[in-house]
């Protein structure tokens, strides 16, 4: 294979770098309730509430350093003799951390949306409801990431690169959120030969003709070797 690889990455890539997952046990989702903190009726019942828990993950995530999975990928998108595409659901800045440029499907905790006029700014490590807005001074800010029953950003793109890709990787992602879940099957209708990296099985393993388990901090160094080993 020597065409153009698209990569899905989840919260799994981001595990060994401290942040947790959201359905493993123990996962965020375990701790704080999803609709409470990540829908838009949440945030519209108690803005205060869901700034809090943006900005907990905010401050955690600016900790936290990329694993060698992040490097392994950055270091593919820069070899690699065809396109790497990188579309993330994680909100992490660690793909970038790691010099890979990389599509936040789902948003960053580092970007700041005025939910009335569009603004997008830089967010502060801890944003309250009272903050005026920088361009309509309106007291509507909120964390620039995709909540569920919103559509999620660059999808256009996503798709085209789906459509023409010659290999789709999934890292690290249980394939239980749509429409990221569905990108194998586009992928594999679009003849990609598909693969996923994960610590064990999960619900869309099916999808894959190849799997690779265990932990993405030794797993992803070894998949990126065998595509690139080193000289000599
Ligand atoms: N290495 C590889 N995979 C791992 C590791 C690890 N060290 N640790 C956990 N995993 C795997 C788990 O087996 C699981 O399949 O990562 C996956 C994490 O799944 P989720 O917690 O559901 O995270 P994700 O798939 O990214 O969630 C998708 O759901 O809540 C929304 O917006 C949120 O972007 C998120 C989306």
């Amino acid at each position: 294979m020597t065409g153009k690889i698209v990569i899905l990455t989840g919260a799994g890539l981001s595990a060994e770098s401290g942040l947790g997952t959201f359905r493993d046990k123990d996962g965020i989702w375990t701790q704080h309730s999803l609709e409470d903190v990540a829908t838009p009726e949440g945030f519209a019942r108690d803005p205060a509430l869901v700034h809090g828990f943006y900005n907990a993950r905010r401050v955690q995530a600016a900790k936290a350093s990329p694993n060698a999975a992040h490097h392994a990928l950055a270091r593919l998108q820069q070899e690699w003799k065809a396109p790497v595409v990188i579309v993330t659901q994680n909100v992490d800045g660690l793909h970038e951390a790691a010099g890979a440029e990389v599509v936040h499907m789902h948003g960053r905790l580092a970007g700041a949306l005025c939910h009335r006029c569009a603004h997008r700014w830089d967010a502060p490590p801890e944003m309250s409801p009272d903050d005026p807005c920088p361009a309509c001074r309106q007291p509507a800010t909120r964390p620039d990431v995709v909540w569920f029953g919103e559509v999620p950003y660059h999808m256009e793109a996503i798709v085209a690169h789906l459509s023409d890709s010659d290999l789709f990787v999934a890292i690290g992602t249980s394939g239980q959120v749509y429409p990221a879940a569905g990108f194998v099957a586009e992928a594999a209708q679009a003849g990609a030969e598909t693969l996923e990296i994960n610590l064990e099985r999960t619900d869309i393993s099916g999808a894959f003709e190849a799997h690779r388990l265990g932990p993405a901090s030794e797993v992803v160094p070894a998949w990126v070797e065998s595509l690139l080993p080193r000289d000599g």
